[in-house]
Formats: C-alpha cells, sequence, structure tokens
C-alpha cells in the first residue's frame, strides 16, 4: 500500500513510485480503472482480458459503445496471446517503432473480448514508451486496455489534473508522474487489410512510416481544405474544448489579417479571444515546429477554458510530420472551417 492516502471525490491520486504503481497493478487485477500517463497523452486503463472492467472504461468516459480501445503490451510475448496472427510488416514496424506512439490494427484472438473492439474482428495494439505505463503492465501481468482518460468528446488530457478534472469520482485512481513527452496521440496503423492505411495520424509520421514500409500509406477521411469557404463541423465534434474553436485556413497573410478583424470585432464586445498559432505559441518571435504545437495542443485548449474564453481561433498549420495528427485534430475540434 502506498505511504500517503490523497483523495479527489473518491478517486485515488496515486505516486509514481514502485510500492504505488504495485497498488496500482492490484486496481487493475481486481477488475478496477486507473488512469496513468504514457508518452502520448494519459490512458484509462482496465485488463483488456476482462469484460466486465472494459464496460466500466466506457461508462466512465461517457464513450459511445461502437469506438474500439487500444490494448497497450509490454512485451511482444503478450501481442502473440492478443492478435491472431503477426504479419511481417508488422514485426518489422513493432520492432523499429515500439516502443512508441505507433498503434497496430491486427486480427483480435479469442483471449481479448469483443467489448475491447467495439465487436471488430481486428484490434489495435501498442507498446507505451514510458517507464510508468509498462512497469504497470508488466507488474499487472496483463495487456491493459486504454483510451485516452478523458470525457468523451474533450481534449486529451495530457496531466494528471487534466483527468481529475474530467474523471474524479468516476474512476479508481490516478498515477501523478511526468507531462505527457509528446502531447498527442500514437498513429493507429490499419495492418488487417491489403495494403497499410493511417486511421489516425499521431506521434509517428506518415513519412517515417513509408519510409519503413518503403511504399505509400494512406491517410483514411484526411482531404486538402479546399473549394467552398466554410465546411459545417465534422460529423461529430471530438478533442474539443467548451469554448467554440474556429479553424483558420489559406495564405499566411490573409489568415493574419482575417484573425486580427474577428479579435477586434470580440474584444470592442469585451469577449475574450484565445489564439492557437504555431506564432502565439511562441510569444510571437517564430513559428514552432509541428512536434512543439502537438505537445503544447490540448494543454492550450484546457487553459483557455480555464481562462473562460469566448472564442478559440486556430490558424491551420502544416501537414508534415506531426503537422498532419495537429490539424486532424484541429478539424474534429472545430465548430468551423474558414477558409480565406
Ligand atoms: O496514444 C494513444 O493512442 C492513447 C494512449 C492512452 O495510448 N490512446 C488513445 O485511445 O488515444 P483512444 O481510445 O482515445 O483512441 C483510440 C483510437 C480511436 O480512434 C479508435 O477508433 C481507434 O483507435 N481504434 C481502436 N481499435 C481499433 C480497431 N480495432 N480498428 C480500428 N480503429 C481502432
Ligand atoms: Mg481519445
Amino acid at each position: 500500500m502506498p505511504r500517503s492516502i490523497i483523495r479527489v471525490r473518491g478517486t485515488l491520486l496515486l505516486g509514481d513510485d514502485s510500492d504505488s504503481v504495485f497498488h496500482a497493478a492490484n486496481i487493475i487485477q481486481s477488475g478496477g480503472l486507473v488512469a496513468f500517463p504514457t508518452e502520448t497523452v494519459y490512458g484509462l486503463g482496465a485488463a483488456a482480458t476482462d469484460a466486465g472492467a472494459i464496460n466500466k472504461i466506457f461508462l466512465a468516459k461517457g464513450r459511445p459503445s461502437d469506438n474500439p480501445l487500444i490494448v497497450h503490451i509490454a512485451s511482444l510475448t503478450q501481442l502473440e496471446v492478443i492478435v491472431k496472427e503477426i504479419p511481417d510488416e508488422a514485426l518489422m514496424l513493432a520492432e523499429k517503432f515500439w516502443p512508441g506512439p505507433l498503434s497496430l490494427v491486427l486480427p483480435r484472438s479469442k483471449f481479448i473480448p469483443a467489448e475491447v473492439s467495439a465487436g471488430l474482428p481486428t484490434v489495435a495494439v501498442r507498446m507505451p514508451d514510458h517507464r510508468v505505463a509498462l512497469d504497470l503492465i508488466r507488474i499487472s501481468g496483463l495487456p491493459i486496455a486504454a483510451p485516452s482518460a478523458n470525457r468523451s468528446g474533450s481534449p486529451s488530457p495530457t496531466s494528471y489534473y487534466h483527468v481529475l478534472d474530467d474523471l474524479s469520482g468516476r474512476i479508481d485512481a490516478v498515477i501523478r508522474s511526468d507531462s505527457c513527452r509528446i502531447g498527442i496521440e500514437s498513429t493507429v496503423l490499419d495492418l488487417s487489410g491489403s495494403r497499410p492505411v493511417i486511421l489516425r495520424p499521431g506521434g509517428v509520421s506518415r513519412e517515417s512510416l513509408e519510409e519503413a514500409l518503403d511504399c505509400r500509406v494512406s491517410v483514411s477521411g484526411f482531404k486538402k481544405i479546399t473549394g467552398a469557404p466554410r465546411s459545417p463541423g465534422m460529423k461529430y465534434r471530438h478533442y474539443s474544448p467548451r469554448a467554440p474553436l474556429i479553424l483558420i485556413a489559406g495564405p499566411e497573410s490573409r489568415r493574419i489579417l482575417v484573425i486580427e478583424a474577428i479579435v477586434s470585432k470580440y474584444e470592442s464586445r469585451g469577449l475574450k479571444v484565445g489564439l492557437l498559432s504555431s506564432l502565439m505559441l511562441n510569444r510571437g518571435s517564430a513559428r514552432i515546429k509541428p512536434q512543439q504545437l502537438a505537445a503544447k495542443l490540448y494543454q492550450a485548449l484546457r487553459q483557455m477554458d480555464d481562462e473562460g474564453v469566448h472564442l478559440i481561433i486556430a490558424e491551420e498549420t502544416e501537414i508534415y510530420g506531426l503537422g498532419l495528427a495537429v490539424m486532424n485534430r484541429l478539424r474534429k475540434a472545430a465548430i468551423r472551417v474558414l477558409k480565406v
């Protein structure tokens, strides 16, 4: 049992020392929910082999039951147990990118209940690159299913206090540790079909996957913003702050003019605007790289909500490297994409 016991609305706040991680592993083994850090975002973990525990994840998050979970492992032996077969390219990618932010979608074995994969015949699996996450999996001796540890629809948590804001009182424990280094979720790569397809861009870039696989890799559902000046909000909002977010796309000089116009209109009415751009996040001195933008994205969205802004304006960013993942999240968070 860990030495100090702190609870926040009933949720146990654990440290990342070995006693605490042992305690967290006990909770997982007995069918409970523990939020833990990974290098991407905080995950909400439960034993991947326990359908009852998996159902608790969906309840705690308010997650639609048709959205499958990623299973986290700490060894290739665990991979052999949870998937039916391991194609050569999966093994090659695992060796190159694990532990790391790449989830592979493969045929699911009978050891993983259908609830984990929302009834799909496949399972998404990854080995996280974080000491605490790996220790938790090893000590519990179980693969751990974990979506991001936020209420469904909100920005993903990159710190334990984001998890408490969303889920305290709804989960058994959260492990307090370093913030998440990458700050945006893993790339989900489907290897169950005839060609590899990125289902969700993330921490491993499309370019590095193409280099490793030596072929073009398509990104499902990602189209360039062109044509009509406005596109309505995506089918459903996701990664969204409470304040409405507008994404401004188009040439830089025009973007800046439009942003200035919106900001002055809002400010003249006494309303607060939050700006999310690779320039603003660097206090206007130079644009930061997509990788740094990704690391700050969710933290910045949550902070703007805490400050009570009435509108968030985000700027389009380059879609190379982690920029592709950033643009994917911004489009889903936006109520409107304004092409200028
Ligand atoms: O970095 C991450 O991926 C984080 C950390 C905690 O590992 N997890 C995460 O999980 O972002 P979640 O549940 O928020 O997102 C999982 C994504 C969803 O888009 C889901 O639809 C997709 O992975 N996914 C999971 N299993 C799948 C499957 N069998 N087939 C297709 N897509 C799947
Ligand atoms: Mg999520």
